[in-house]
């Protein structure tokens, strides 16, 4: 018999690790499964069997099937937004054809085991594509189906993988005399996240994260945006609740396959003078890069997240006050004076 699992690939970036870390604490437990280019941290030894692959590594995964039933797959691995600028066609590899590959693994085993594979998919912010800085001020809070006309590659990438995921949960070999058993598919269209832990790699809202860690560690930071410069954020346990939350909703609660989720909306001036109220005397000045502040300049200064609360009751534990001094500046503080 194929032992039930889940999977989550990516799980060695910064949500794989919290999620791995939740699911291992709560209760249920979980026989968890973890994919990425890199090894797992050593104190995650306990919590997952690792594999070290490739998502684009077929015979890898037809090795897996073999030996285990996916219940539910978190497909965390991609390349982020700078990165993949500067690698696009790598960007289109990874975060599409991987997704691809890993949708059409589910989409067999729901046909083989007559039953859904769950597939929860992050999306991002950078779905969106403001035409100008106007519109930007001006629409506020975006929903769902506004703007979907991204500037980059991973923004292309994210929508379009929503998209074949809808497909996958609806309308797969349509034209087939027996339908095959439809995936469940599940997405979040996730801001900036903020982790006290863990930094990001590769993306255009890691001013903020940056920011922080280096003033916890005494070392000057030059902000790459302009100060005015507002996106949506959210802490990582509010990320991590997300997943599981929308993960456990009952499907027939869910009146869409994307879901918007934020916390709170702030400008690059704001988290600096917060990081400094923390840190005083912390260097941080700005040195605007125009090719990646045209980036944060065309993704929506705010979320609607109103079908989220809706139909799935999801809710932010963290507003931006909490968020700070409950719990970013503490754990961050802690972090850097263990370290020292
Ligand atoms: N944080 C991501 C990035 O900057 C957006 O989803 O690429």
């Amino acid at each position: 018999m194929r032992e039930k699992v889940i999977l989550i690939t990516g799980a060695a970036g910064e949500m794989g690790q919290a999620l791995v870390q939740e699911l291992s604490q709560d209760g249920a437990n979980n026989r968890v499964l973890t994919m990425d280019l890199n090894p797992m941290p050593a104190e995650f030894a306990s919590m997952t069997t690792h594999i070290t692959g490739d998502i684009l590594d077929e015979r890898l995964f037809a090795r897996l099937v073999t030996k285990y039933d996916f219940d539910v797959i978190f497909h965390l691995a991609a390349l982020l937004s700078t990165r993949a600028e500067f690698s696009p066609e790598l960007a289109h590899r990874v975060n599409v054809d991987g997704t691809l590959l890993l949708l059409q693994m589910a989409a067999d085993q729901s046909q083989a085991r007559n039953r859904p594979v769950q597939f929860i998919f992050p999306s991002s912010i950078a779905a969106y594509g403001m035409p100008d800085l106007e519109t930007k001020a001006r629409d506020g809070r975006v929903r769902e189906w506004d703007w979907n006309m991204p500037t980059t590659m991973y923004g292309c990438n994210k929508l379009y993988c929503e998209q074949l995921g809808s497909y996958f949960a609806h309308h797969y070999m349509q034209l087939a005399v027996n339908r095959p058993v439809m995936l469940d598919f599940r997405s979040l269209r996730f801001p900036g996240l903020i982790s006290a832990f863990t930094l990001p790699t590769g993306g255009t809202t890691d001013y903020g994260p940056e920011m922080l860690h280096a003033a916890a560690q005494g070392k000057p930071f030059a902000c790459f945006v302009r100060p005015d410069s507002a996106l949506p954020f959210m802490v990582m346990p509010d990320a991590v609740r997300a997943l599981l939350k929308l993960a456990t909703a009952p499907r027939q609660a869910l009146t869409r396959d994307v879901y918007n989720v934020t916390s709170f909306s702030i400008t690059a001036a704001a988290i600096r003078e917060r990081t400094l109220a923390a840190f005083p005397g912390a260097e941080i000045s700005y040195d605007v890069d125009t090719r990646r502040q045209g980036i944060v300049d065309s993704w929506p200064a705010d979320l609607s997240d109103k079908a989220a609360r809706r139909d799935w009751g999801w809710e932010p534990v963290y507003d931006v006050d909490r968020a700070f001094n409950e719990y970013l500046i503490p754990n961050i503080q802690q972090r850097y004076h263990k370290m020292s």
